[in-house]
């Protein structure tokens, strides 16, 4: 057994290795981790104590894939409801669909039995208004949101870059291997803006035949270069995880316009091998390891891509 998150997923790990440890599903243990991650303020760029968009409004991202089905669900901009990796795996379980977004994502959500809740922390709402504000003129200030907010370029900065996201990997008791995301996204983002966390292929891909991968960071590259799934297609073409990872990398380092920053993939393999690989992020960047031969999980330093 093993399980990888990413730093952000500090609130929930326990958890999670206390359930695989136990026998639990891969896929239900991973879930309750991040929605534990999900519900807290601490980690400021998921969930309740996440940022919201330019509009002050908080859009989360989630996705889920279950390795031995291939079977995924996503959901993206869900309004009024935290947990997002919840409703993604019932996106998944309950719908013939891949992806709900937006308002659909929150009917869904209601059929589901989750009543709407209070999704923007205080502190989150006076930070995202200070930095809004002092970027508008006093017209501008009247009058928003209903200004052209496609105008205000230099405000799409997220103060997290750092930190986003949060993604879990594991291989359970059953050696089917599964991959959960979720995510408030960028901070001030353009209402509506997906990254790559709900998107299969870019943001997560599982295959209990060969590894498991999830991505944080740049989602505007990710999905341009379907990471997650270059590195389990390596995989299956035989390429050790060293290799599968490197190649997305290289995917990754061949784009030379439009947005670009850094990315961390996550990935574990059949053979319960891991990598854990920085592009271009800045700062140090840490991931959560556990195995079923430690007593709890550790956090551990990611590899640099040269
Ligand atoms: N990787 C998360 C995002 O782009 O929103």
């Amino acid at each position: 057994m093993i399980l990888i998150a990413n730093s952000e997923g500090f609130p929930g790990i326990e958890l999670t290795a206390a359930q695989l440890a136990n026998g639990t599903n891969g896929l239900d243990a991973i879930v309750d981790g991040i929605s534990m991650v999900e519900k807290s303020v601490d980690v400021r760029s998921v969930g309740f104590g996440g940022w919201p968009n330019l509009i002050g409004e908080m859009e989360f991202d989630a996705g889920v894939m279950d390795g031995d089905s291939l079977e995924s669900g996503a959901v993206g901009a869900l309004t009024d409801v935290i947990s997002a990796a919840q409703i993604a795996k019932l996106v998944k379980e309950k719908s013939n669909h891949q992806i709900l977004v937006g308002a659909g994502a929150r009917r869904f959500a209601a059929e589901m039995g989750y009543a709407d809740e209070e999704t923007l922390y205080d502190e989150s709402r006076k930070t995202w208004w200070s930095v809004v504000e002092s970027a508008l003129s006093e017209i501008d200030t009247k009058r928003f949101p209903d200004i052209n907010l496609a105008e205000m370029p230099p405000l799409l900065i997220d103060p997290e870059k750092v930190r986003d996201t949060t993604v879990y990997l594991c291989r359970d008791t059953n050696q089917s291997m599964y991959a959960a995301t979720s995510t408030s996204g960028w901070a001030w983002k353009y209402p509506g803006r997906l990254g790559d966390s709900p998107i299969c292929g870019a943001g997560f891909y599982a295959d209990s035949r060969y590894g498991a991968v999830a991505c944080t960071h740049t989602g505007e590259m990710t999905i341009r270069q379907g990471t997650a799934k270059t590195v389990i297609t390596a995989l299956r073409l035989g390429h050790s995880l060293d290799d599968a990872v490197d190649i997305a990398i290289n995917d990754l380092a061949d784009l030379k316009s439009g947005y670009l920053g850094g990315v961390v993939i996550h990935a574990i393999d059949k053979g319960d091998q891991h990598k854990v690989v920085n592009f271009r992020c800045e700062g140090d960047i840490r991931y959560w390891y556990w195995s079923s031969d430690l007593s709890k999980p550790e956090l551990r330093d990611a590899e640099i891509a040269e």
